[in-house]
């Protein structure tokens, strides 16, 4: 398969929630950063089937808010190469440092993350406690804590 080629979605163009959702538990909490956020997408055969979402959190730092690849072309490389082209953007804007948060029960995640160069510099302790109405659970675990990562760019 030929690997991300990513462009900005535009802002009059649809936000691929379908997509979103695969990473955020409802619209709801994607609504509270998506309108305040640049999305970029990854199509294949012209259907998106990968996207990111950066937003900056001063002028020093910017955060990938969210970052999901269709379930049926998950496993294919396609989740690390969009985290590469996260970090050339960034980079490209001037930021000196791009955060991500995971849950600590996601374990792929912060395993791909880790392998890409983020590393751990906090938790935030029962972020998902405190803000999700039912209990999450991923492998098996209860997510709690939000597992805060970084990498100087
Ligand atoms: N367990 C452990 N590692 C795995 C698994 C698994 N079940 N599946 C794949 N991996 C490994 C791969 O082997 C690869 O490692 P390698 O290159 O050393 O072999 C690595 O994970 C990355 O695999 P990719 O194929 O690049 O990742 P993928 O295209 O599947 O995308 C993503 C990863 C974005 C996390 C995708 O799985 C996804 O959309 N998941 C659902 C949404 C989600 O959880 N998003 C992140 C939430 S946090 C946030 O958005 C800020």
């Amino acid at each position: 398969m030929n690997l991300p080629t990513t462009e900005l979605l535009q802002k009059d163009k649809e936000i691929p929630y379908d997509l979103l959702l695969l990473a955020d538990e409802s619209i709801g909490a994607i609504q509270k950063y998506i309108h305040q956020s640049d999305i970029y997408v990854y199509r294949h055969d012209g259907k998106i089937i990968g996207t990111y979402v950066m937003q900056a959190v001063d002028d020093h730092t910017i955060e990938i808010k969210n970052i999901a690849v269709d379930q049926s072309f998950q496993g294919h490389g396609i989740g690390r190469k969009l985290l590469g082209d996260a970090i050339d953007r960034a980079k490209e804007k001037g930021f000196k440092r791009i955060i991500i948060g995971t849950g600590n029960a996601s374990i792929k995640q912060l395993y791909l993350y880790q392998k890409v160069g983020f590393e751990i510099y906090d938790i935030k302790r029962g972020f998902f406690l405190d803000n999700y109405p039912e209990p999450i659970f991923e492998n098996g675990i209860q997510l709690k804590h939000m597992v805060m990562l970084e990498m100087d760019l």
